[in-house]
């Protein structure tokens, strides 16, 4: 499974604006620090910095060997941690099939999947304005449709252009926002980036290469206590709690996560605070709306709380992207 990429030839992509060769190669020993392919909704790369303060004394001992990330995303902290620290294996779970599906391509078959992406990037970037819309809704339609036809279980050479439409798709969209509707049907919209960057070469190879330590996998939060190791540190970043107990966030996915989700987690949390596990868990801080609302300091009573100040990146308004904190849980 593991290409060593220090060692291995790769065709490179040398993009300039709509004037693309792909003819020249480079010795891809690639120092290039990896850092999250993908835009997603509660992203974490922004508070990277205020988490070094928060992460465990034994992880900057290097003591701590293995990783687990149960709500991944664009998986921002464990970039950051399998770079900055001694980290031996990662466990990086999603319930989301489509961004897990395109993990492990980027883990498995990176440069299959920078051919695709070359395509992508070569044939939008030409296009005018309104043949980009037609491109676009074109690539939504058939990712749509194909869904029925890929086997999420089996990984096939069906999940290349698969991955590589994922991508597209959150490059071009608006806000590159990953948004499906209940049907789970991707139904974000055009954006209109000039120069978007779909096939971002350098990144790709970076985090294939990080992702090497990584067991990847398809799972719901709940199934992280059954692979658990000594010497590890868990960082959980739910979907953000709903505003109201009948409201749910489930923008990512088909799946809903509601109010009964964040208390099971709550008490997962609890539970393997009794076995000794390290954990940090972020969400968004309902004081922002009621400085009353008490709902994470009564289900994660006991362990600490810190609020850290964070930017709502990703509003349709942007009159409503101001300031508001995120809290975060340790059990440390
Ligand atoms: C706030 S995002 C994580 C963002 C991530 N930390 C980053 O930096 O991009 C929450 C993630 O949890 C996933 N998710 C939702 N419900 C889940 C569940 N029941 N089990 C596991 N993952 C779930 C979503 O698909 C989404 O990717």
């Amino acid at each position: 499974m593991n290409t060593d990429l220090n060692n291995m030839t790769l065709k490179k992509n040398k993009i300039k604006n709509d004037n693309i060769s792909r003819d020249e190669t480079l010795h891809s020993s690639n120092n290039t620090v990896a850092h999250p392919f993908l835009k997603w909704a509660g992203g974490k790369r922004q508070l990277l910095e205020k988490f070094q303060e928060l992460y465990p004394t034994q992880l900057k001992q290097k003591k701590i060997k293995t990783f687990y990330e149960p709500f991944l995303g664009s998986g921002a902290v464990f970039f950051d941690i399998a770079q900055k620290f001694d980290i031996k294996s990662a466990y990086l779970y999603d319930i989301n099939e489509e961004l897990i599906l395109t993990y492990k391509v980027v883990q498995k078959d990176v440069s299959k999947l920078l051919d695709f992406l070359y395509h992508y990037q070569k044939d939008y970037i030409k296009l005018d304005k309104k043949e980009r819309q037609n491109f676009f809704y074109d690539q939504r339609n058939s990712y749509n449709l194909q869904r029925f036809n890929i086997n999420y279980s089996k990984y096939s050479e069906h999940w290349f252009p698969r991955a590589a439409q994922l991508i597209f798709l959150n490059r071009t969209c608006f806000n590159g926002l990953y948004r499906v509707n209940s049907k789970g049907e991707f139904n974000s919209p055009v954006g209109d980036y000039v120069n978007p960057v779909i096939c971002d070469e350098k990144n790709l190879l970076a985090v294939h290469k990080v992702l090497q330590i990584a067991e990847i996998k398809k799972a719901d939060f709940k199934q992280v206590v059954t692979d658990l190791n000594e010497q590890s540190f868990i960082y959980f970043d739910p979907p953000y709690r709903p505003i109201s107990k009948t409201a749910s966030f489930n923008a990512y996915s088909k799946h809903a996560f509601d109010h009964n989700e964040q208390v099971e987690l709550a008490s997962l949390f609890r539970k393997l605070d009794q076995q000794g596990m390290l954990m940090m868990l972020s969400n968004s801080d309902p004081k922002n709306n009621d400085p009353n609302d008490n709902f994470f300091e009564e289900i994660y009573n006991g362990f600490n709380i810190t609020r850290v100040p964070a930017k709502r990146m990703i509003n349709s308004d942007s009159n409503k992207r101001g300031a508001i904190n995120e809290i975060v849980v340790t059990n440390y």
